[in-house]
């Protein structure tokens, strides 16, 4: 029997921003959809030990919509004790000679494998470019054999992300609640980002 409802609200203090975040897992390795894009319209080109600015950059024109915030905020050593450690693969989705995605896989937890980062631009939002770069992430994931591949995705992001990955054959396995700092206010984003997330001061 589920309880009462609680009849009260968790308030966020002005300054902050809160999503839930939904945790999803892949036991077995599924068949892949099918890609949508013409071949040689997009390539994953792995980028070891990525320069700090061209990480953060591309992560900012991927995230900022979505109010990704986490690895801008990070000192440039903490940074590279993710990005530069062997066991986490970079990768940029390329496009007509430019970086218009980004793929973060983390090994560090073998044989669990979470996909960490997974996104591109907001002009390439509804063509096929994600479905690809879920594609050549889940062969790079199963590829050595994990136990389980892992991901997650917040309400702060794209909405058709959740119904993505669960179409992808991702399950939801936990939610949590994020509560942070409005990354808009302490100059980690600028205050046009996001602009259908109110700020609250
Ligand atoms: C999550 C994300 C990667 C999903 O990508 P997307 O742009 O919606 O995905 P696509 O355009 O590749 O595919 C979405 C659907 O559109 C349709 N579609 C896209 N291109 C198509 C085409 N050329 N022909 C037919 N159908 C097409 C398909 O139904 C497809 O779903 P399917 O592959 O399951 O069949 C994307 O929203 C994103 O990068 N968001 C910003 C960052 C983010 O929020 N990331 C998630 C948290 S890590």
């Amino acid at each position: 029997m589920p309880g009462p409802l609680k009849d009260e609200f968790t308030l966020v203090p002005p300054g902050q921003i809160s999503a839930v975040v939904t945790h999803l897992e892949m036991r077995t390795q599924l068949p892949l959809r099918r890609d949508h894009v013409k071949q040689g319209e997009y390539a994953l080109r792995r980028q070891p030990a990525p320069e700090l600015g061209w990480y953060r950059e591309l992560y900012r024109r991927v995230g900022q919509d979505w109010l990704w915030f986490s690895r801008l905020a990070m000192a440039d050593a903490a940074l590279i004790a993710i990005t530069h450690d062997e066991a986490v693969e970079v990768h940029a989705l390329r496009h007509r000679g430019r970086d218009e995605g980004i793929l973060e896989i983390d090994f560090r937890r073998f044989p669990d494998v979470e996909i960490a980062f997974l996104g591109v631009v907001p002009s390439l939002l509804g063509k096929g470019a994600g479905r690809y770069l879920m594609n050549r992430a889940l062969e790079i994931a199963w590829g050595r054999t994990p136990k389980r591949v892992t991901i997650h995705t917040c309400t702060l992001d794209h909405p058709r992300a959740l119904e993505f990955y669960r179409k992808t054959g991702f399950v939801p396995y936990s939610r949590s609640v994020e509560i942070a700092d409005d990354p808009r206010l302490h100059g980690i984003l600028p205050r046009t980002a996001a602009p259908h997330v109110p700020i609250i001061e």
